[in-house]
């Protein structure tokens, strides 16, 4: 879309961490009751009071007028299976039986690019229609199931990043690379994928039980030759997982030493879980520049533990908020966020809905690395934004006739809202789906 256009509304963005407190730290969150936010070649370029903005706005621009709604920078999901939308809300297990019993076969099942492409237009349409514009996404150890998502992406032209999952034992052998082909095949896919639109490709390792000394010694090869790739993968997500960790790699001290060992612990370095760690691991991760994706329901979901987001931060760790389908049972970022809001409860600090929202967005955003492009309505930002009906349910509506204030009108948003509220999505101003 390359006129000039405006949507006006209820208009909350961040632009800094707003802080643990109540209150949002000074300069930190713009909220703007009657707002106006201008989109011109599909990037922001003003956001601020209708009133004011109005007077300034040529004549010919178009205003998108959403009375009572919440515009706001669309969410970002830095954890995430795709390949996994179908098995999610699997009953009965924990993560290694889970792995074994539900994943598997179900990733096993992508080996046919028909299915592939299937899964993956329908993940887009979910991630789109719950207000997701961003993801970090494992897909499986199948090159084409990252041809087949990336597919089904542009069209859409999403900011999105993937990988081919890395992983050469301890699973069905349909599933399992070896060293040298998932190198090979990692750098293809970089090659053919990295930097086309808004595409990034991330080098994926699934965790270290799955791969080899000699797998995650191609990993770092991967690191080393593309030192700006975001890396992803899993860390002391459950306790019998830690277990075999220290079996498997009975030289290393801990879980993490054994992804330092292969040089994987850097800036962009996203970790999923990492709940059962110490502060001396937090404090390792910190100064490495590595992040921990927090999966609340995903965790809970799993029966995994509780992630204590607090002692991450007070160590300096960065935290990114995931929905981890289908280890978490839904990508809402409302589910996400109401699942972390009780775990907070349950370990140190609520986490406040100022906190909650700048998670999803900028901070996500600033976790991945791609807070120059997405996450806020700074001027240059890309814009990807969400438009939220904050009376979408029955029950929301009779919260929204007692006027709460936006902090309360945020928390009831995530406490109780879900894809009904999520009225338009917008990539680069272009409406995607509402
Ligand atoms: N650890 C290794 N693989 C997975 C996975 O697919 N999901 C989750 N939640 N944890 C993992
Ligand atoms: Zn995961």
């Amino acid at each position: 879309m390359n006129e000039r256009h405006a949507l006006r509304g209820m208009i909350l963005h961040f632009t800094d961490d707003p802080g643990v407190d109540d209150t949002p730290r000074d300069g930190s969150c713009h909220f703007y009751p009657d707002g106006l936010v201008v989109i011109e070649n599909g990037l922001i370029v003003r956001c601020g009071s209708a009133a004011e903005l109005l007077t300034t706005l040529p004549d010919d621009t178009a205003v998108s007028h959403y009375p009572g709604q919440l515009i706001m920078p669309g969410f970002i999901d830095p954890h995430l299976h795709y390949s996994q939308l179908d098995i999610m809300a699997s009953y009965g297990r924990q993560l290694l039986d889970w792995l074994q019993t539900y994943t598997f076969p179900e990733e096993s099942r992508l080996n046919q690019r028909a299915y592939a492409d299937d899964i993956a237009r329908a993940f887009i349409e979910q991630m789109l229609a719950n207000g997701v514009t961003s993801a970090l996404a494992f897909c499986t150890s199948h090159p084409h199931s990252v041809d087949a998502l990336f597919e089904a992406a542009a069209p859409f032209d999403l900011r999105l990043l993937a990988g081919k999952v890395m992983m050469d034992r301890h699973a069905p052998p349909a599933l399992c690379d070896t060293a040298e082909r998932g190198e090979r095949d990692s750098r293809a896919l970089i090659e053919r994928w990295h930097g086309r639109g808004r595409f990034e490709v991330a080098i994926t390792p699934r965790f270290a039980p799955t791969s080899s000394p000699a797998q995650l010694a191609a990993t770092q090869r991967l690191a080393d030759d593309y030192p700006g790739l975001v890396i992803q993968t899993h860390l002391a997500e459950n306790r019998n997982e830690v277990a075999w960790v220290g079996e498997l790699f009975p030289a290393e001290r801990d879980y993490l030493a054994v992804y330092e060992r292969f040089g994987l612990v850097r800036p962009r370095a996203i970790f999923a879980h990492g709940i059962h760690i110490d502060d001396e691991v937090r404090a390792r991760l910190a100064d490495a520049g590595g992040a921990i994706a927090f999966c609340p329901s995903s965790n809970l979901f799993l029966g995994s533990g509780l992630f204590d987001w607090h002692a991450a931060r007070r160590r300096g760790v960065s935290v990114a908020i995931a929905s981890d389908i289908g280890g978490g049972p839904g990508l809402s970022p409302f589910t996400t966020l109401a699942d972390a809001y009780k775990v907070s409860q349950l370990t140190d600090q609520p986490l406040t809905p100022w906190q909650a929202f700048y998670a999803h967005t900028l901070g996500n955003a600033r976790t991945l690395g791609i807070d120059g492009f997405v996450g806020s309505f700074e001027p240059g930002r890309e814009a990807d934004i969400v438009i939220l009906d904050p009376a979408a349910t029955p029950m929301l509506a009779r919260k929204e006739r007692r006027a709460p204030a936006p902090a309360e009108r945020l928390f009831n948003l995530m406490m109780l809202g879900d894809e009904r509220c999520v009225t338009a999505t917008r990539i680069k101003g272009r409406k995607v789906f509402g």
